[in-house]
């Protein structure tokens, strides 16, 4: 999902009201008759701001998620099984590059954007903070948070910025192969040994209720919620989608012989809901601000694979420099 901090603060929801009340009413129309909004299109300060975060934030999420996945290449049980699991992760560098170069057409550069991250002062999706303990927390993250990733990013598909709708329909192509595989392993570690049954078992109980809170707060705590619905940026509500995950996974979970972790869960026969017991926010809300298993160590990860990629950004630098005094060199000598 990785989009879950879609709370603007205030600031930017403010920003609003200073622009020229002509020009939002064209770019609201414009919005409401569904017709997508483009790069060199105008539009409201709070719109680009809204949306450079939002699409950022997504990117990161999607490189940042690459790590508690490659803790397990090296040991993934099977050559087929290894093979997916690199192609899954390898999607996932292409969705966050992808989505780099979305936000960089809002006019911000992918290395302003990287460098936020380095110097963790960017967020990104609270549920890459917890570690990959057994082969079966690789089989939950296909199933589970590739799963929620589906539930948020295809209503995405239809999001009034154009280049961030377009790049949603071919991630949600690879985000629902993800699914599947990550269903397959489930699945197979549920049809095997006592053991490997409750393998599968103790990692649902780990990732269950962070699955749960990657939609972010409740509707009522989630502010400036409305203006991101108003821009069509989220057509459906965190609690929404919450909802229809649930209502997706339960029946998945019981096919496969899983018990939920939360004892007061319940299928209320009259709404045609599942309803889940209260999530812990302060657990949430303590991993956003950095303090879940496993902040420090990604982003020391990824501070360290920057930098042993220094040379790499050089030597590209260095070879486009080169190629461009050549081709002004030969220009010069052709007039
Ligand atoms: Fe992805
Ligand atoms: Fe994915």
């Amino acid at each position: 999902m990785y989009t879950q901090s879609l709370i603007l603060d205030r600031k930017s929801g403010d920003a609003a009201e200073l622009e020229d009340p002509e020009r939002l009413a064209h770019f609201q129309r414009r919005i409401d008759e569904e017709r997508k909004i483009e790069p060199n299109d105008w539009m409201p300060g709070a719109y680009r701001q809204t949306l450079v975060r939002q699409i950022s934030q997504h990117a990161h999420s999607e490189i940042i998620g690459m790590q508690p996945e490659g803790n397990w290449l090296t040991r993934a049980p099977s050559l087929r099984r290894k093979l997916q699991l690199l192609a899954k992760i390898q999607d996932e560098a292409g969705h966050g590059l992808y989505l780099y170069s979305a936000a960089e057409t809002l006019g911000v550069s992918r290395e302003e954007l990287v460098d936020q991250l380095l110097a963790g002062r960017a967020k990104y999706s609270s549920i890459f903070n917890y570690p990959t303990l057994t082969w079966a927390d690789i089989g939950m993250i296909g199933w589970l948070v590739d799963g929620a990733a589906i539930m948020n990013q295809i209503p995405l598909c239809r999001c009034s910025y154009g280049p961030y709708a377009r790049a949603m329909i071919l991630v949600c192509k690879e985000e629902s192969f993800h699914q599947r595989q990550g269903f397959d392993i489930v699945r197979t570690l549920c049809a095997g040994t006592p053991a490997q049954r409750a393998m599968a078992q103790d990692a649902l109980e780990r990732w269950w209720w962070p699955c749960l809170m990657m939609f972010g707060p409740h509707d009522r705590d989630s502010e400036h919620s409305d203006l991101s619905m108003r821009w069509k940026i989220k057509r459906f509500s965190n609690d929404d989608l919450r909802r229809k995950f649930v209502d997706a996974t339960v029946p998945q979970a019981r096919f496969l012989g899983l018990d939920i972790p939360d004892p007061e869960l319940r299928f209320d026969a009259i709404e045609g809901h599942w309803v889940t017991g209260p999530i812990d926010w302060d657990e949430f809300f303590a991993v956003i601000q950095g303090n879940g298993p496993c902040n420090r160590e990604r982003l020391a990860a990824r501070r360290g694979a920057h930098e042993q990629g220094r040379w790499v950004r050089e030597a590209a630098s260095a070879y486009a420099a080169r190629h461009a005094a050549a081709a002004a060199a030969a220009a010069a000598a052709a007039a």
